[in-house]
């Protein structure tokens, strides 16, 4: 197993929950577990690890930031990015927002027909912008074809890719398992077996210290 000694890795785990008011938020239903698994992989390999995550965080990851927003987790990552030896952003981030956030609670009687939404920022083309030879892992929730999986990988400036398919059995939001496709930027897809969490993780840092060519 290769170590990760003297290496600074940070993961983004968990989805990001943009308000509507106090109460209400647009979300999504990622768990958070992909990313708890690849951080607590790479603090066991030794590395240095930093966790920022909307949902609760393993007990022994000694850096944690908890966040709500994509706009609160990219100000979290960006100020970062320079630290870091590889950046693994396993967040769902919404990448809409309510276009206004209410300060009160919306009463039922004042509840509004539609609800406007704005982009979020893009946390991970500002993480391509601020790198200099950090690696950095995308990941790509996918409800079908692995084409637009392949384009990311292609465009995004990623290191590496891991593609989900969210629909498929034991794969994808809070299960324990995955199915994943891990692209490179040359467009090479490989699949692999549905696995627990703990096991991707692992395969994934077997392979990442090699991505350094
Ligand atoms: N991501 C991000 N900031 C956003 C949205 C997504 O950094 N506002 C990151 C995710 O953490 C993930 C990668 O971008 O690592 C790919 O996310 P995905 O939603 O699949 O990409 P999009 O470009 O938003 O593609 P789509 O058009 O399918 O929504």
């Amino acid at each position: 197993m290769p170590d990760l000694n003297g290496w600074s890795v940070l993961v983004t785990a968990g989805g990001t929950r943009e308000p509507i008011d106090p109460v209400r938020y647009v979300g999504n239903r990622s768990s958070g577990k992909m990313g708890n698994a690849i951080a607590l992989e790479a603090h066991a390999r030794g590395a240095d690890v930093t966790l920022v995550t909307t949902m609760p965080a393993p007990d022994t990851i000694e850096h944690v930031v908890q966040v709500e927003t994509a706009a609160d987790m990219a100000e979290a990552v960006w100020s970062r990015v320079v630290d870091q030896d590889v950046i693994v952003m396993a967040a769902a981030v919404a990448d809409f927002r309510p276009a206004t956030s209410h300060d009160t609670k919306l009463a039922r009687r004042s509840a509004p027909a539609v609800i406007e939404l704005e982009p979020t920022p893009d946390i991970l083309a500002g993480v391509v912008e601020r790198r200099r030879d950090c690696l950095v892992v995308g990941f790509a929730a996918e409800t079908g074809s692995l084409e637009r999986a392949i384009e990311k990988a292609q465009s995004k400036g990623v290191d590496l890719l891991v593609a989900n398919d969210v629909l498929a059995d034991g794969s994808g939001f809070g299960t324990v398992t995955n199915q994943v496709t891990i692209i490179t930027p040359d467009g090479s897809a490989q699949p692999w077996p549905l696995l627990s969490k703990a096991e991707v993780a692992s395969r994934l840092w077997d392979m990442i210290p090699g991505l350094r060519g």
